[in-house]
């Protein structure tokens, strides 16, 4: 089977059998065009009258499933500078009218995901979103990781209670993990490097353009490294991913007319390490009004973030920003040793992490602080009992890398079927 990307090496007058949908079609008493769809392009295809084709190829219908035999000649005139003279159609399926135009709006268009999903621009980010999951793996793998998994049922939060789904488990009370962390720092202490890439869940409340309910996180955790170790992987990611993705997708960053010159200078240009009062003193002379202690959402990031052109690391955060597994900062105890990598032209975060809390003691009173159910972590704290180790991790959220690396206006672009509060369907 032939793909509409092969066909500019073929010759003209050499012949194709192509499967696709039917993109547009024009229809006229001498010629008929349709616009041919298939993962790898357009191409347009023709059929005069008289011809054998003719008449099936008047009978098509927008987003008709056809498979087309034809010779191919050049023509500047046509997309990608050729065109097919149809010799033959097959046809699967007859599209009824189609439901999709263009100008609809957003949420029209989620409510048909199932068949937007065709479009070339939603093509081209699923492709570049199936690159930045290649690069990671590839990233983690040529950096002698181990990759391993964590349950999604679990007894407790990590991330905090607020943002927990809770589920009936025969008789028992579960919740949808939001992160694997606690498991992999159990895993750390056997593979010491370690990664994953799974969903995580959170019953976010907040509407904004960078949350869902459901969402991949790519998480390392690494024995015996401290945060500053971390953020040299992080940083060493991100780069990797990004590069692949330049290397591959360029026709795709094209289609979604990506201005690549801030992904070229990100993979060039040092990440920033900015401690967290210099964040928002930052945030200050931007306008906004933020105190030392302000937590740091979509709007103060983006603010912060819009101008740069290349992303920064956030550190060492006071300790009551962050959850109670992070490690305290020994220098100043108000502080922990973690990380935020903020993504730059407004995007802001699209990494969080740190160092882990080694010390029982410590741990245990921050859970306390936290008031969370010891109980339920008594086997995380087993992990400062038998033999505790300096380590740290991060998760990257795989779906906000995405729609920054396609600088989309909100994360629902970026993801096959998006889940958030008000969307289960389709
Ligand atoms: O910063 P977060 O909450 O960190 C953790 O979950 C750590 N336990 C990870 C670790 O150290 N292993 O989440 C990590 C990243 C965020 O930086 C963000 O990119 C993404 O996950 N993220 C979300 N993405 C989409 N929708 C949401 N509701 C998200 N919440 C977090
Ligand atoms: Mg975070």
């Amino acid at each position: 089977m032939d793909r509409i990307k092969d066909v500019a090496a073929k010759d003209a007058g050499g012949e194709v059998t192509l499967n696709g949908f039917v993109n547009s079609i024009r229809k006229g008493k001498n010629n008929s065009f349709i616009i041919l769809r298939d993962p790898s392009g357009l191409l347009q295809c023709v059929s005069k009258n008289g011809e054998p084709a003719f008449d099936t190829a008047s009978s098509l219908t927008r987003e008709s499933a056809v498979e087309i035999k034809g010779k191919i000649s050049k023509d500047d005139r046509a997309i990608g500078g050729y065109e097919l003279k149809i010799t033959g159609i097959n046809v699967y399926g007859i599209a009824e009218p189609y439901p999709l135009k263009k100008g609809h709006n957003k949420v029209f268009l989620f409510n048909n995901r199932h068949l937007w999903f065709r479009s070339p621009r939603v093509t081209a980010i699923m492709k570049v979103r199936s690159t930045v999951f290649e690069g990671i793996h590839e990233f983690f793998t040529g950096e002698d990781f181990y990759e391993i998994q964590s349950p999604s049922f679990v007894g407790g939060s990590v991330e905090g209670g607020a943002t927990l789904f809770e589920t009936e488990y025969f008789g028992r009370r579960a919740y949808l993990t939001q992160s694997w962390q606690l498991y992999a720092e159990a895993m750390v202490n056997s593979l010491w490097k370690i990664y994953t890439i799974a969903p995580s869940f959170r019953a976010e409340k907040s509407k904004t353009w960078r949350h869902l309910t459901e969402f991949w996180q790519a998480e390392a955790e690494m024995a015996f490294y401290t945060n500053k170790d971390a953020m040299d992987v992080e940083e060493a990611l991100v780069k990797s991913v990004l590069r692949k993705v330049l290397d591959k997708n360029a026709r795709e960053l094209d289609v979604l007319k990506r201005d690549v010159s801030i992904l070229k200078k990100s993979i060039e240009t040092p990440f920033r390490r900015i401690r967290y009062e210099e964040i928002i003193d930052m945030a200050n002379k931007k306008g906004l009004s933020l105190n030392y202690g302000s937590d740091l959402g979509s709007d103060e990031e983006r603010a912060i973030t819009h101008d740069e052109d290349s992303p920064i690391f956030s550190i060492n955060y006071p300790r009551k920003l962050k959850p109670f597994y992070h490690k305290l900062d020994p220098d100043d105890e108000t502080h922990v040793l973690c990380n935020d990598l903020l993504a730059p032209e407004g995007y802001g975060e699209v990494i969080g992490g740190g160092q882990r809390e080694d010390s029982k003691e410590k741990l245990l009173k921050r859970m306390e602080e936290e008031k969370l159910n010891v109980e339920a972590y008594n086997w995380y704290i087993d992990l400062r009992r038998y033999g505790a180790i300096p380590h740290s991790g991060f998760g990257l959220g795989v779906d906000r890398l995405v729609t920054w690396i396609c600088k989309l206006p909100h994360i629902m672009y970026a993801v096959p079927f998006p889940r958030t509060p008000r969307r289960l369907y389709p």
